[in-house]
């Protein structure tokens, strides 16, 4: 028997406690050369085959070599037994291999876009979604995901926006721990447990300009206020691997940033877990100029805390006649290897190294009735009805079922890829129902007549008007009882190195809605236009909310877009969808969020001298939390327990909300706070809970929130986490523009929560 497989024997059966995943690590490391202690913190790229993800005659050479601890994008039941077997049997040391993935919101069954998924504010719904792609991507081989991204975006350019929860930290950070409670479940040795990585550590989301993989200038403050909560979540939550990004922060990149790495995330935080590179982040501190070769920015990445470094191989190729030389510390290198191993070993990788994968399984697991049944429930929580204006003495949606016929326009409506989005881990477009299926399917009797009216591919440029396109698609609408335009973005203009200068509606898409409702209109009068929007960002649709119908942002929804888009145009869902980002009326004014800092002279429209602008008013075109059902909802007697209360105690606040309408539908009521007056400047207001609540008309519910020293607190300038004396006003209501308020106040002294984290450097 090998030591290995003594190791193995030795753990299986037996509860993975962290001490024996530890002790696992120590006895792997002490049996290794500095070749293989090399190859253990390597990730390769898996490359493409005739059917799928693939490892070439030198790849394979490489893991017999031990020259590789992980590879990347490598999936498939066959492919990953193939190399695993590989591994365990033909390599000297014979250990596992961990197969990472980008399993970002579903592997085969997608589920919505994690920006979709955000809208639904439903952290269970997250987790239901996160736990189905979990069994699917391990039935495929996949060990571990690069996801959930925690990422805050306020500059909605950025194309990554659409990875992630949006601009809220609470919302973020709630969305972040069901995610990675979804992927790795309660016992990460389970075959169905997918290891989570909390990414891009950290600040990503604040790209200068938008512009992807930009620099990122940013206050100590709001770096810990904004940027850090989501990944501090993940860390209480128990995941698994960290991924540092691609940005530098005031001068140092993520993957040299050992204040990062070191200082904050294991001193001061604990995390255990594993630190990976980004896709060439290692190789890139040369880019950035901050190291000279390829050894000093390997030297400069391990010793930050990059445990494996991914794609390049920098530290493979350039540490091992280095540390031989004692010009680098071995330890270092040690403690890289030992935390690859002891993850694989928390995972089970040594008591199984196939965790129990057979293509049986693969096809058992995926794609079932059941998960399309989840995805479609979960694509309908995303939806967010904008505005909904009243057509011929009744609401424009839903649309009534006894419609004779409709006109679908856009070529959004018939593109099986924009559903799957950014990140579609093994899914397909065969799989997918479209807008205009959807339609079809939900009404079969429904007169449809469907016209691209721009094609797709014109999207991307501008000024390209297809006249012949548009020249049909106002017949249709003249013609039709309702027209449908589904506008929006294809599934490349977001997600990564998808950054935009403009968020209007791209190409001709805005001339062709202009177009469409001009020729409905002219029709009759009170022809409801309804403007669906497929986007995996906000976008600036002013016109569009001013002249149609009713608005409606479906985001990329998944397998499922056109059912569950079906079901809440046709009433059989109500939306209650509200945005996790604020949608600007033009791109100029982004960054545009809620959150914003009190400035000296707020803005007031057309007033000069106060923080606005002369041609566009400085509010946004939706609010941040805004989404509009099919009934309407009342909030009354906003109460506060206590008038007063120490900065070391609790208030607890209570609001009555009432479904004022006349169908049942759920509401996400939500509690803002806002410290008046403190010794640091103060956002005008920020979300400090929410709650989903499903009524019946008529029906009221008292919901309760309790608000505590850590959700009064603030960094003072000493950057301390303190709650300070003095008044405090929340508001409880539909959005982040709620209007109904009450004060209380903390009194007595200072109260010190914590003391200054390290300081930044
Ligand atoms: C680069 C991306 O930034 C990251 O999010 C992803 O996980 C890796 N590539 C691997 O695909």
């Amino acid at each position: 028997m090998t030591t290995i497989a003594l190791l193995c024997a030795f753990s299986q059966g037996r509860a993975q406690t962290p001490q024996r995943a530890s002790r696992i690590a120590d006895s792997v490391l002490a049996l290794m050369t500095l070749e293989e202690k090399l190859g253990q913190i390597t990730q390769a790229p898996a490359g493409w085959g005739q059917t799928g993800p693939a490892v070439d005659a030198g790849g394979e050479q490489q893991v017999r070599e031990g020259k590789v601890g992980a590879f990347l994008a490598l999936w498939g039941a066959e492919t990953t037994r193939r190399m695993q077997r590989i591994a365990v049997q033909e390599s000297r040391l014979h250990i596992p291999l961990i197969f990472g993935y980008d399993v970002i919101h579903g592997m085969r069954t997608i589920f919505p876009v994690p920006l979709a998924m955000a809208a639904s504010w439903d952290s269970a719904a997250a987790a239901r979604a996160t736990r189905i792609a979990a069994v699917e991507a391990t039935a495929m081989g996949v060990h571990w995901t690069f996801a959930p991204m925690v990422d805050i975006a306020r500059d909605a350019r950025w194309g990554r926006i659409v990875e992630g929860a949006g601009e809220d930290p609470l919302l973020g950070s709630v969305m972040a721990i069901a995610q990675v409670r979804g992927f790795q479940g309660d016992d990460p040795r389970a075959p169905n447990s997918l290891l989570a990585t909390a990414k891009h550590f950290a600040a990503y989301g604040a790209a200068e300009a938008g512009r992807d993989y930009n620099i990122v200038s940013l206050s100590e403050r709001d770096l810990w206020s904004v940027y850090l909560p989501p990944f501090r979540a993940t860390v209480r939550a128990g995941v698994g691997s960290f991924m540092a990004s691609f940005n530098e922060i005031n001068g140092t990149p993520a993957h040299a940033n050992d204040w990062l790495l070191t200082d904050v995330l294991r001193r001061q935080w604990g995390f255990r877990g594993l630190l990976v590179s980004d896709w060439t982040g290692v190789w890139e501190l040369m880019q950035h100029g901050i190291a000279a070769d390829s050894l000093t920015a390997a030297r400069r990445a391990l010793r930050a805390g990059v445990d494996m470094e991914m794609s390049s191989t920098l530290y493979r190729n350039t540490l091992a006649a280095e540390i031989r030389a004692r010009r680098f510390p071995l330890s270092a290198l040690d403690t890289a290897v030992h935390r690859v191993l002891r993850t694989k070993a928390t995972i089970g990788l040594f008591d199984d190294p196939y965790r129990g994968v057979s293509v049986d399984r693969e096809r058992r697991d995926l794609l079932t009735a059941e998960n399309r049944a989840a995805a479609r429930e979960i694509a309908r929580e995303g939806i967010v009805l904008l505005n909904n204006k009243t057509v011929a003495g009744a609401p424009a949606l839903p649309l009534r079922r006894t419609l004779r016929s409709l006109a679908v326009i856009g070529a959004l409506a018939n593109d099986s890829g924009a559903p799957l989005g950014s990140w579609a881990g093994a899914g397909r477009r065969e799989d997918v129902v479209t807008v205009l299926a959807g339609l079809r399917r939900a009404l079969p009797d429904l007169q449809i007549a469907y016209a691209p009216g721009v094609p797709l591919d014109t999207v991307h440029m501008e000024g390209a008007v297809s006249t012949p396109g548009i020249t049909e698609a106002e017949r249709i609408a003249r013609e039709s009882d309702a027209v449908l335009l589904v506008l929006g973005e294809s599934a490349d203009m977001s997600g990564e190195g998808a950054s935009r200068s403009s968020l209007e509606l791209p190409g001709s898409q805005l001339q062709l809605a202009q177009a469409v409702v001009r020729a409905a209109r002219s029709a009759s009068a009170d022809k409801p236009v309804i403007a669906v929007l497929m986007n995996g960002r906000p976008l600036a649709v002013q016109w569009l909310a001013d002249s149609t119908s009713a608005l409606v942002e479906s985001w990329f929804l998944g397998v499922e877009h056109g059912n569950a888009l079906a079901d809440v145009l046709f009433g059989e869902f109500a939306p209650s969808g509200k945005l996790p980002v604020t949608f600007p009326r033009v791109t100029g004014q982004v960054p545009i969020y809620y959150n914003h800092v009190r400035t000296g002279r707020p803005g007031i429209d057309k007033q000069k001298y106060t923080s606005n602008y002369v041609d566009v008013p400085w509010s946004p075109l939706f609010p941040f939390g805004h989404g509009l059902s099919y009934t309407t909802f009342g909030y009354a007697n906003l109460r506060v327990s206590r008038e007063s209360i120490r900065g070391s105690e609790s208030v607890t606040v209570t609001v009555d909300v009432t479904n004022s309408g006349a169908r049942a539908g759920t509401e996400v009521a939500q509690l803002y706070l806002r410290d008046d007056a403190a010794t640091v400047t103060r956002p005008v207001r920020e979300l400090r809970g929410f709650r989903r609540v499903t009524l019946n008309p008529g029906e009221t519910r008292t919901l309760t929130f309790r608000l505590g020293p850590e959700d009064l607190a603030l960094y003072d300038r000493d950057m301390r986490r303190v709650v300070e004396p003095g008044s405090f006003t929340v508001w409880a209501g539909g959005s982040s523009a709620a209007t109904l308020e009450r004060r209380f106040m903390v009194t007595g002294g200072v109260v010190v929560l914590s003391e200054a984290p390290p300081r930044f450097r």
